[in-house]
């Protein structure tokens, strides 16, 4: 079997695609969000506390509210500071920007708009900042490039900062196929998306309903993949790229793969970026993990 074309997953998140995400979180079958969430909840002040953090430092919070999680406990503390937020999502930026500064009196918010990979060198100095990459979206990067985007990180931080990292972890596979195959349709409808903003950002012609969802688990390189399937002979013309892709009944393209890890392979993957892991959290069914790391 061929290797087949690939999307990059970041552009599942237009308004539509990041409205979508939003209701997967809240399916039965993804339990992602609600374990990562319950963990923060346990952990966030021995987080906070042990770094002392002043500082947080958020790549890609969307429209989540765990980062409150945080900010409540470093506030507690008397230490909170600033808070840094990069989104490519201006107006829910801005808007989350605006109630925190309600929330937490003194706060400075420095929201940076765009790409996090792009624009990760424009976070600003700082001491004892915790910097957050949570909801396993580092998942969608595969091992090399995941260690290269860390070992930037790393980079930025100093020797009295934290990095707190989210990760789906390895387990029995129906689990891991449920969560990205709900009976509701969300996934589905959020994996065809990808298609209408290809239409829009690159002038392709895809007829989104000309392809169907397909995810399953790849236990060779531990990883969900998503792919849309062609449901019948067609070409798609994408005039920005020049390029036409034909299809054939059953070809595939590649939109995300969604890597799961356990502590071995996180901490190899850390200590290949540059960073050791110092504190591993998991829930009791060991669903989902933080790993809290330093330079
Ligand atoms: C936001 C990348 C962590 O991989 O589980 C959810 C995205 N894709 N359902 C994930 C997603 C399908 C999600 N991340």
């Amino acid at each position: 079997m061929r290797k087949p074309p690939e999307i990059n997953s970041k552009y599942f998140y237009d308004d539509r695609g990041s409205m979508l995400f939003e209701r997967i979180c809240e399916l039965p079958e993804y339990y992602p969000t609600r374990t990562e969430r319950s963990l923060l909840e346990r952990i966030a002040g021995r987080v906070t506390d042990s770094i002392r953090a002043e500082e947080l430092v958020e790549l890609g919070p969307g429209g989540s509210t765990k980062n409150r999680l945080l900010l409540d406990k470093m506030a507690e503390a008397g230490r909170l500071r600033r808070y840094v937020p990069l989104d490519t999502n201006e107006t829910v930026l801005r808007r989350m920007a605006e109630h925190l500064a309600d929330r937490y009196s003194g706060l400075h918010v420095h929201g940076l708009v765009g790409d996090f990979t792009q624009i990760l060198e424009c976070v600003p100095r700082g001491n004892r900042r915790l910097i957050t990459f949570l909801g396993g979206t580092i998942g969608n990067s595969r091992p090399r490039e995941a260690v290269s985007f860390l070992s930037r990180i790393a980079a930025l931080m100093g020797p009295d900062d934290g990095f707190l990292l989210g990760m789906d972890l390895i387990k029995d596979t129906a689990r891991l196929e449920a969560a990205y195959n709900d009976s509701a349709g969300v996934t589905a409808a959020f994996n065809q998306n990808i298609l209408h903003v290809m239409n829009r950002r690159v002038g392709a012609d895809f007829e989104p309903d000309h392809f169907r969802h397909r995810a399953f688990y790849n236990s060779k390189d531990h990883w969900i993949e998503m792919r849309l399937v062609s449901t019948r002979i067609q070409t798609v013309r994408l005039p920005a790229i020049r390029l036409e892709l034909s299809f054939r009944t059953g070809d595939e393209i590649l939109t995300e793969i969604s890597a799961k890890y356990d502590r071995d392979r996180a901490a190899s993957m850390l200590a290949r970026a540059g960073l050791r892991l110092i504190e591993w959290y998991a829930d009791p069914e060991n669903l989902f993990a933080l790993s809290l790391a330093r330079r």
